[in-house]
């Protein structure tokens, strides 16, 4: 099967729909990342999903809906999914809820779970996709599993060429980090995946501090640790690189790559998948300069941590 390329200036958004309601697999551009998109109502499709990533099977899938109103249709609803839905959505936000009666998801899409992790994005071509196919579309990032995440058409062929029908093209991700990830299921909110979408925010419209998830919910951590991995070796919080090394430089440290001379972690965010990939075709090992734990950085190194993670 080759990839197509589709291009929704010249009709790709009705042939990316069809192929969707056909149980294919398209790849489309959200402002976090690329997702890897199926029929969420479809088991096969979304099976499809799982296979052309190598993904492993307990790993539930985030639902991408046209708006609220779509959200609500597959998920118990509650007043902190309302605060956070108005204050965030469209959005890097994905909200974990109860799953509703009569959903009508495949239970791939939730790995058995009976809670659903749903999102509305903040992306024109996403969301005139989901209006156009109508229906969810479970996806993940269109990356084969545990590779670093696709902020662009060609980082979603590169990793996926010849195993999907298609990727919509339309430019590189704004945001470049996936959405951050709240539980809304338990007694109160907690942070599951830090992401686009700072902490600090999402706190302030809630008016109280997220918790901590209880468990690193996966029973083998390294099954997960190594998840955004390059082939290259990551070294982190350098401050040079050394011989042989590439360098991934931050603000005033600089490198081969910088993440963002000015230091600012929105620019930051928003380069870090699209360098990791540069730098990984150099084929040597990769220095990464330090980037503060504040707002977007504690997620930035969520990343880096995840990429440099023994494998
Ligand atoms: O920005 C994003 O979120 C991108 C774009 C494509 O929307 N999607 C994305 O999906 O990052 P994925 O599949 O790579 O990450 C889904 C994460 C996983 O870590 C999974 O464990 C968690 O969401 N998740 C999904 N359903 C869940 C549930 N019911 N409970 C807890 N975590 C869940
Ligand atoms: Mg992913």
């Amino acid at each position: 099967m080759r990839t197509k390329r589709l291009r929704p200036e010249t009709g790709g958004l009705n042939e990316a729909a069809t192929l969707l309601a056909e149980g294919a697999l398209v790849a489309f551009p959200t402002e976090t990342v690329y997702g890897l998109g199926a029929d969420a109502r479809n088991g096969a499709a979304v099976a499809r999903v799982y296979e052309a990533k190598g993904r492993p099977s307990f790993n539930p899938l985030i639902v991408h809906v046209a708006d609220r109103a779509a959200a609500q249709a597959f998920v118990v609803w509650s007043d902190s999914a309302e605060i956070l839905a108005s204050a965030f959505w469209p959005g890097p936000l994905t909200l974990v809820l109860p799953l509703k009666e009569g959903h009508g998801l495949s239970s791939l899409v939730t790995a058995g779970l009976d809670t659903a992790a749903i999102r509305v994005p903040a992306h024109d071509t996403a969301r005139a996709l989901l209006r156009q196919f109508g229906g969810p579309v479970a996806a993940p990032s269109a990356n084969p599993s545990g590779r670093i995440s696709p902020t662009t058409a060609d980082h979603v062929l590169a990793g996926l060429d010849g195993r999907i029908a298609a990727v919509l093209d339309d430019g590189p991700c704004s945001v470049g980090l996936e959405s951050t990830i709240v539980g809304l299921a338990g007694p109160a909110p907690v942070l599951l995946r830090a992401g686009g979408l700072p902490q600090e925010a999402i706190e302030t419209a809630l008016g109280a501090p997220l918790a901590a998830p209880e468990t690193e919910e996966i029973s083998a951590p390294g099954q997960l640790s190594s998840h955004y991995a390059p082939d290259a070796r990551v070294r982190l919080n350098a401050d040079h690189a050394k011989p042989g090394e590439v360098m991934l430089g931050f603000g005033a440290i600089p490198g081969d790559l910088n993440l963002s001379p000015s230091g600012d972690l929105v620019e930051a965010a928003a380069h870090l998948f699209d360098y990791l990939h540069r730098l990984d075709a150099m084929r040597k090992p990769i220095a990464v300069a330090p980037v503060p734990m504040t707002g977007l950085g504690r997620a930035i190194n969520d990343r880096l941590r995840r990429a440099a993670a023994p494998r």
